[in-house]
């Protein structure tokens, strides 16, 4: 466990949400996790159920593991549990107004003491600490869906977060089981920088007639050793996720390689949002074999 941090509370129990509080739980530490209500709450430890019982279902984690570590975790609506926490991830809906008055709010309640974190994709780090008085001790702290299997962390600092809290963020997310790189608070940080450009050069490209849906991500799988080409990903991480992500990033840099495609547009327009909605470059009524409709 990381010096210092003995209680971590997180804000959000959804797909992200519940990861983070599923890994603190899992690495030792009593853990809050809060939703806005009750029903959100139950889906997300529902969730990190599953998740934990994959886990012991593949022989990395014993029955009575998954037991303590459900233990640890304490699902809440209210946000005074968060109190005595030593850090509070937010992972809330992608939304600047909402994540800013919502930190507001726990500012008031938290200990002073608490390190601040967002999980946030794409927006501005510093846009968020100036909704709190605690500028020394608010940091991104940027994960990777799937939580509990992906290694990466990015750890993000602005021109104000004190060097100390740096490092014992990077400690902390190391106790978590995960590898944190540093980077700046720059939209996009270090791994969305590269990969949204990407993502929307493979809707370009479809676009242009280059390849359609399926030789374009057996290219990259095959081609280049990816674990999912970039429908596949695209309709993993959710096209109306991706398409906020690149309005947020084109919006800092104004730069054409951040720019959401048209064809991206109507898709999200049209609520086609990928795997969670069951179509978006693919059709996923059958489960096991998604089928490309592009
Ligand atoms: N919890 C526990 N176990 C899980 C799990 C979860 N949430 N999800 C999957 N697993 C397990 C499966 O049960 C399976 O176990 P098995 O090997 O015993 O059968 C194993 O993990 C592998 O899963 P699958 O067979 O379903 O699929 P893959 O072998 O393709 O692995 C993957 C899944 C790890 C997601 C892999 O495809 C991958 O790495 N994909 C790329 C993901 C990626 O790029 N993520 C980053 C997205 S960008 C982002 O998050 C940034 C944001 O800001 C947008």
């Amino acid at each position: 466990m990381a010096e210092g941090i003995q209680k971590v509370g997180v804000l959000g129990c959804g797909l992200m949400g519940s990861g983070i509080a599923q890994i603190a739980a899992t690495a030792g530490y009593a853990t809050v996790v809060k939703e806005v209500s009750e029903d959100f709450l139950k889906k997300g430890i529902a969730g990190i159920e599953q998740s934990l019982g994959k886990f012991v279902d593949k022989g990395t984690l014993t029955r009575q593991q998954r037991s303590e570590t459900l233990g640890r975790l304490k699902g809440t609506t209210d946000f005074e549990e968060l109190r005595d926490c030593d850090i509070v991830i937010e992972a809330i809906t992608e939304n600047l107004q909402t994540k800013r008055e919502t930190f507001t709010t726990i500012d008031r309640i938290v200990k002073p003491a608490a390190i601040f974190a967002s999980n946030t994709s794409s927006l501005v780090i510093t846009e968020m600490m100036t909704a709190t008085r605690r500028v020394d001790r608010f940091i991104g702290m940027h994960f990777f869906n799937p939580v509990p299997l992906m290694k990466l962390v990015e750890v993000v600092g602005t021109i104000t977060t004190s060097p100390q809290v740096l490092e014992q963020a990077m400690q902390f997310a190391a106790s978590l089981g995960k590898v944190p790189i540093r980077t700046s608070d720059r939209s996009g940080f270090i791994v969305n920088r590269l990969l949204v450009p990407y993502l929307l050069d493979a809707i370009r490209a479809l676009e242009e007639g280059v390849g359609n849906v399926e030789d374009i991500d057996k290219g990259m799988k095959l081609g280049c050793g990816y674990p999912m080409g970039p429908f596949t990903l695209l309709d993993f991480v959710g096209l109306e996720t991706t398409y906020y992500i690149a309005n947020i990033m084109f919006e800092e840099f104004r730069e054409k390689r951040f720019a959401p495609p048209p064809l991206l547009k109507r898709l999200v327009l049209a609520g086609h949002h990928g795997k969670k909605t069951g179509r978006g470059f693919y059709d996923y009524s059958d489960a096991a074999n998604p089928k490309p409709l592009f």
